[in-house]
């Protein structure tokens, strides 16, 4: 088996402050560090890698890091604020075939503004249009909480005027700085959101939340609309893909997701592809991919694909094996 993606948060840094980030405390990789594991993930060949931060834009070497995915030949996409970008850098990276998605938590000036600290609204429509006219914007990406849900329509049509080639909303985990409830939607919110999101919206869109499905079910909607037919982010299998997947944190640690306070070992000690290994033969993740060690609702759940997000479940509960206390269909 080969990782479902990799994703790599080049670094720690950045230039905004917004309002949910998970944040990344690690020092990032020196640029010889940072080009042996391009090599490395080149040399694993996952159907693509996503990089991310932080902010990759504040690493001055970035262009040499895409550069060496694309002389690779790996389908790259580079994850970023978008306020960075102007027209020759998007030009150069448009140039090397990476395509980028944009975060924009809003679709209004005030919404945005008040969840992308530090982040001017105009500018980045700019920039994100820019991409859009190059060919060169995947997709837009918009964290799904009580702020913003009332803009997942207006989101989706502002991301077709900017020539996106998709939405992607993603669930909400637990932020460093604020209240994780003070931003979690109610059952009916998600109701609500996941409902505008599974109707024909003429535009690829994907949910990064694997209760996804089972709430549409249960809302009688079908499962083979559009949206759930694709995906930049892999939904194989619908669920949870903690451990399908690879992240490596700005200082090289590796980990079986972005939220899993877990390492599995640094690419400064050991190859990435043995790390794999690692990972393919490791015991907790076996008992993370079997539904039958889940707990509560969970464990009672009919959606046995969906496994709840692991990672969410850990850090408010502090049992990997227990009810996702986000689920709107376990609480
Ligand atoms: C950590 S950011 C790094 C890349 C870049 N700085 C950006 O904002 O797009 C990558 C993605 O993770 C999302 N994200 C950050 N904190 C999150 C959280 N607590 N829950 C879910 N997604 C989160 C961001 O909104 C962004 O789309
Ligand atoms: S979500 Fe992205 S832009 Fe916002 S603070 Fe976090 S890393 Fe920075
Ligand atoms: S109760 Fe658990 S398994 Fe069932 S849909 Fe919710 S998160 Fe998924």
């Amino acid at each position: 088996m080969i990782p479902y993606y990799v994703n790599w948060a080049t670094t720690d840094r950045c230039n905004l402050s917004c309002l949910h980030c998970r944040g990344t405390e690690s020092e990032e990789l020196s640029t010889k560090e940072a080009l042996n594991l391009v090599e490395d993930i080149v040399g694993l060949n996952p159907p693509y890698v996503t990089l991310d931060g932080g902010e990759p834009l504040m690493r001055a070497d970035i262009l040499d890091l895409l550069a060496g995915f694309s002389e690779g030949g790996m389908t790259t996409y580079l994850i970023t604020n978008g306020t960075l970008l102007d027209e020759k850098l998007i030009g150069k990276i448009s140039d090397l075939g990476v395509k980028l998605m944009i975060s924009i938590d809003g679709a209004t000036k005030n919404t945005y503004e008040m969840i992308r600290i530090g982040a001017n609204f105009d500018q980045v429509l700019k920039n994100a249009r820019d991409c859009g006219d190059r060919g060169a914007l995947k997709a837009i990406s918009m964290v799904i909480m009580k702020p913003n849900f009332k803009e997942i329509l207006p989101m989706i049509e502002l991301a077709k005027e900017l020539g996106a080639e998709q939405v992607i909303f993603v669930g909400l985990k637990p932020p460093k700085e604020v209240n994780f409830e003070s931003l979690l939607l109610t059952p009916d919110q998600y109701r609500e959101s996941f409902s505008a999101i599974a109707h024909e919206n003429g535009i690829e869109t994907f949910v990064d939340e694997p209760f996804f499905k089972p709430v549409i079910e249960e809302l009688g909607l079908s499962r083979d609309e559009k949206c759930l037919e694709s995906g930049i982010l892999s939904n194989q299998g619908g669920g949870c893909i903690f451990g399908k997947y690879m992240f490596i944190e700005p200082d090289g640690e590796v980990k079986p997701c972005t939220f899993a306070p877990m390492s599995f070992g640094s690419v400064k000690d050991k190859r990435l592809n043995e790390i794999w290994n690692d990972m393919m033969s490791s015991d907790f993740l076996k008992k993370i991919w079997d539904p039958s060690t889940r707990k509560g609702r969970c464990g009672s759940c009919v959606h046995k694909e969906c496994m709840g997000c692991r990672s969410r479940t850990f850090a408010l509960t502090g049992d990997w094996f227990e009810t996702d206390p986000a689920c709107p269909l376990g609480r």
